[in-house]
């Protein structure tokens, strides 16, 4: 179900002023947090325009300038931040968040790959498109990297659903042509000829940006990584996606399979999938050499800590691979992860640090949730945070949104501390409103 004030979206675009406080980074302030790289202003207007931020500054400058038609929505006591940014999500998964008791390879047999099989038809489709944009859209998410399924039409659906929400997103029909079950296969020459299809229809039209998404390396034969080969040199606009590195069973595997190559990365490095705009998933086992390929190649790692957690697969190391120069983002990988929230998934990164004695700072926690997960998608240009020229997306946090929240943050003066509370106990609630394209797309009732 659509959201009351989705159905302005249709109305005709017009200035808008948010008045809010307002927390963004200006610029990456490392692990352990430089607050100097992060932005606070207590009593904010934004000015949006046809989509587009115009102004931002503090509301008693701008007020006073402010023309005559110009209405003003009033938020104060919420917190606007940018849109978050999910660097790797599955759409068709909905229906298996939660499943126990496996871990990755039996995980797709058992629970993922049966329901992917339902997206073959355009109608179910739809409706899970819907929902899952708008699960996202509940969370404040506005951008994310999402895998549609080995159906050409599981990804017209979701590009439907995105540009009816007015919403930047990357998307792409999963390549597979072996190790799945037939109702989830294409060939070679299939998935090469219906990728350029959808490059046709969906990149670059309107906020839609297309990726070439094998699944991963074991369900792909040799002929297949060639024909994506050719894909990425003849489409270099185009996004990749793909898995790496993620459970050790699926490693071996891989290594089994393209006998070899010097690690698991390597196999995707030997087809040229290596790239700018490559977003691989998980990153957990990768060495040093691979570490150092990822940074000169271009290719960034997507940090999934709900699902690295829920499947056992293992713990991500933030530290190591901001060291090796990878520019990382987060994914909530539903639905191997947990929780459409980013904010959750955040709470969980800085768990999974402190595990291996390092502590996410809640600055470096926004920033890889806004302008390092834009960053990591080449969008920083036009996302991430809140400045004149960029695209108007971003959400407002409220930070009295539960009586726990209200009750943690009335006793904290730093903004960064009440945005660590709220990775720390926030979900969708602490979500009051999300704005996509400069139009309010959630709301929260109440
Ligand atoms: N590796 C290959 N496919 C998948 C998937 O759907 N989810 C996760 N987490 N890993 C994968
Ligand atoms: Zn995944």
């Amino acid at each position: 179900m659509l959201t009351a004030c989705f159905h302005e979206y249709h109305r005709s675009m017009n200035v808008t002023a948010i008045r809010s406080s307002l927390l963004h980074c200006l610029r990456d302030p490392g692990l352990s947090g430089d607050a100097s790289a992060v932005e606070y202003l207590p009593d904010a207007i934004t000015l949006v325009r046809d989509g587009y931020i115009e102004n931002v500054g503090p509301a008693e400058a701008l007020l006073p300038t402010l023309g005559q038609g110009v209405s003003i929505d009033d938020q104060r006591g919420k917190i606007m931040v940018p849109g978050f940014i999910d660097t790797h999500v599955h759409y068709p998964q909905v229906d298996v968040i939660g499943a126990y008791g496996t871990q990755l390879l039996d995980w797709l047999s058992r629970y993922t790959f049966p329901a992917e099989t339902k997206f073959a038809d355009r109608a179910f489709a739809d409706t899970a498109a819907a929902f899952f944009l708008d699960r996202l859209l509940e969370n404040g998410t506005t951008t994310a990297s999402v895998f549609c399924t080995v159906h050409p039409q599981s990804v017209d659906a979701f590009f439907t659903a995105s540009e009816a929400r007015g919403l930047r997103m990357i998307a792409g029909k999963c390549l597979m042509d072996r190790h799945a079950p037939e109702a989830l296969m294409d060939t070679a020459e299939t998935g090469y000829r219906d990728t350029k299809l959808l490059i046709e229809r969906w990149h670059e039209h309107a906020r839609s940006l297309y990726a070439i998404t094998p699944r991963f390396a074991p369900t792909s034969t040799i002929a297949q990584m060639e024909k994506m080969k050719a894909l990425s040199h003849e489409h270099p606009t185009t996004y990749i996606q793909s898995h790496v590195a993620e459970n050790k069973a699926e490693i071996a595997w891989a290594a089994e399979l393209f006998p070899g190559h010097r690690s698991y990365l390597d196999i995707y490095d030997h087809y040229c999938l290596l790239r700018d705009k490559a977003i691989y998933g998980h990153c957990i086992y990768l060495d040093d050499a691979d570490r150092a390929r990822m940074t000169a190649a271009g290719a960034r790692p997507s940090f999934c800590p709900t699902s690295n957690l829920f499947i056992g697969s293992g713990l991500y190391d933030l530290k190591q691979a901001i060291a090796a120069g990878n520019v990382v983002g987060v994914g909530t990988d539903v639905g191997g992860g947990t929780s459409y929230s980013m904010l959750r998934t955040l709470g969980e990164a800085y768990k999974v640090q402190q595990l291996q004695g390092t502590s996410l700072s809640p600055a470096y926690a926004l920033y890889l949730a806004t302008l390092g997960g834009a960053k990591a998608l080449s969008l920083d240009d036009k996302l991430g945070s809140i400045a004149p020229g960029k695209e108007a997306d971003f959400a407002l946090l409220d930070p009295k949104a539960t009586p726990l929240l209200a009750r943690r943050t009335a006793v904290l003066d730093d903004p960064l501390d009440t945005f660590f509370a709220l990775m720390t106990l926030g979900d969708d609630r602490a979500v009051a409103a999300t704005y996509a394209n400069g139009v309010c797309v959630h709301s929260r009732p109440g």
